[in-house]
């Protein structure tokens, strides 16, 4: 089995265990500007969908950010690694479990550009306009992942 058959076999057994915690899914990483707190819902959020999350602050994020491929004009209040994926923004957990599952040839990540109502972490699901989740790939313009 490949890498990515295994990671699609394991998700597909593991998505019914979710609620007795065992995820299997990858550890998420998380550097927030230091003191934000909605960094925080957005950490509640990834633990809900199973996934184990580390906090740090980090007062260099913007280099961070840019060192990882992301621009400013795709910029959030936290960016994060999971596995070797850069997450952006308060990204949906749902998106980067099926990022995860079954990644497009160059694809490095995900991102949900400032802080939109209504996304994980910013306020009740669904309280804000739509908004969409960006694949970030090599050598290609952000495209459009997911619509919420
Ligand atoms: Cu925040
Ligand atoms: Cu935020």
């Amino acid at each position: 089995m490949n890498r990515r058959a295994i990671l699609l076999f394991s998700c597909a057994l593991v998505l019914p265990a979710r609620a007795a915690g065992a995820s299997g899914l990858p550890p998420i990483e998380v550097y927030r500007d230091p003191g934000c707190s909605c960094c925080e819902g957005w950490a509640a959020h990834l633990q809900e969908a199973g996934f184990a999350v580390t906090m740090n602050d980090d007062f260099e994020r913007r280099a961070r950010r840019l060192a990882l491929g992301i621009a400013d004009e795709l910029a959030s209040c936290h960016t994060a690694m999971v596995d070797d994926l850069v997450i952006e923004g308060h990204v949906p957990a749902s998106d980067i479990v099926r990022l995860l599952a079954n990644r497009p040839a160059g694809a490095y990540g995900l991102a949900v550009p400032e802080m939109p109502a209504g996304s994980p972490g910013m306020g009740p699901e669904g309280s804000g306009p739509p908004y969409v989740t960006l694949l970030l790939a090599r050598d290609a313009a952000p495209s459009v992942f997911a619509q919420h």
